[in-house]
């Protein structure tokens, strides 16, 4: 039997092949997690991350998908039910980051943020919740953003995507309940990853002299909030939250 706070649990993490979901996925498996690790584009980074999961004994299963399709999150959901006959945590974390302002932001920009950041995280909740109603639990973490909550310059798509996930999670929240489910985000203030260095320094700088705590946060920061949000009995009864490892950059 292996020990740990998520011993015998199935979790699925969205774009986990780097990154914020790439450190979520390592940890739920350090806490006794068999894991779904979804990826988009580089195969060899989520072989990578999938045999250092492996590495705690846990079972993994790896799958290339684009979550923001319809087809990608169905496959990629009935993959993790066939393979391991549940799916008790989902965390949506796969996102894209744009910049622009908005009177010069094209449709498609537009489009695309939208799609690949709330769209997203739709279609596979709305996937793997019949699995998680007939078993009468489910974790569903979304990753969101403090820009959700408090917007930033050149950053309204991004930020409107991620006031849509916040929506859409309280609102899930109200609606399974009942069936043992519970809905949370996380809204994480910058963190450095691959999608913060291809930010301009200009808003990087900017932005560091704004937050209390002066500095961004790591992945090894953000990860915790999402093993609290995913066991048990840590986190029970938080439901529709938004919790905050954000450099004190959103206070509520
Ligand atoms: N880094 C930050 O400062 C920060 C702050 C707040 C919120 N976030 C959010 O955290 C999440 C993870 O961000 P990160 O910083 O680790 O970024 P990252 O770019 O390092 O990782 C994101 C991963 O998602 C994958 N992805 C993107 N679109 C996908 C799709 N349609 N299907 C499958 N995979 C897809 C990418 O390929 C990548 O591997 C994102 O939702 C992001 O918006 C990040």
């Amino acid at each position: 039997m292996s020990q740990g706070k998520l011993s015998g649990r199935v979790a699925l993490v969205t774009g986990a092949s780097r990154g914020i979901g790439r450190e979520i996925a390592r940890l739920f498996a350090e806490q006794g997690a068999n894991l779904c690790i979804n990826y988009a584009r580089s195969q060899e980074a989520a072989e990578s991350i999938a045999e250092q999961c492996r590495s705690y004994g846990r079972r993994v299963l790896i799958v290339q998908a684009d979550v923001s399709q319809e087809d990608g999150a169905r496959r990629l959901v009935e993959s993790t039910v066939s393979e391991f006959g549940r799916i008790d945590i989902l965390v949506n974390n796969a996102g894209i980051l744009t910049q622009s302002l908005v009177k010069d932001m094209t449709v498609e920009m537009w489009d695309e943020m939208i799609t690949s950041d709330l769209r997203s995280v739709f279609l596979c909740t709305r996937n793997a919740l019949p699995s998680m109603i007939e078993q009468r639990f489910g974790r569903i973490i979304n990753v969101a953003s403090q820009l959700g909550q408090k917007g930033a310059p050149e950053l309204a798509h991004y930020s409107a995507a991620k006031a849509g996930v916040i929506g859409f999670t309280k609102a899930l929240a109200r609606e399974v309940g009942e069936y043992g489910i519970t809905v949370n985000c996380i809204a994480p203030g910058p963190i450095e990853t691959d999608m913060v260095a291809r930010i301009t320094e200009s808003w990087k700088e900017m932005k560091r002299s704004e937050l209390p705590l002066l500095r961004f946060g790591t992945v090894d920061e953000v990860a915790p909030t999402a093993l609290l949000l995913a066991a048990e009995p840590d986190g029970n009864i938080y439901t529709g939250q938004t919790l905050g490892p954000n450099s004190g950059d959103v206070m509520l």
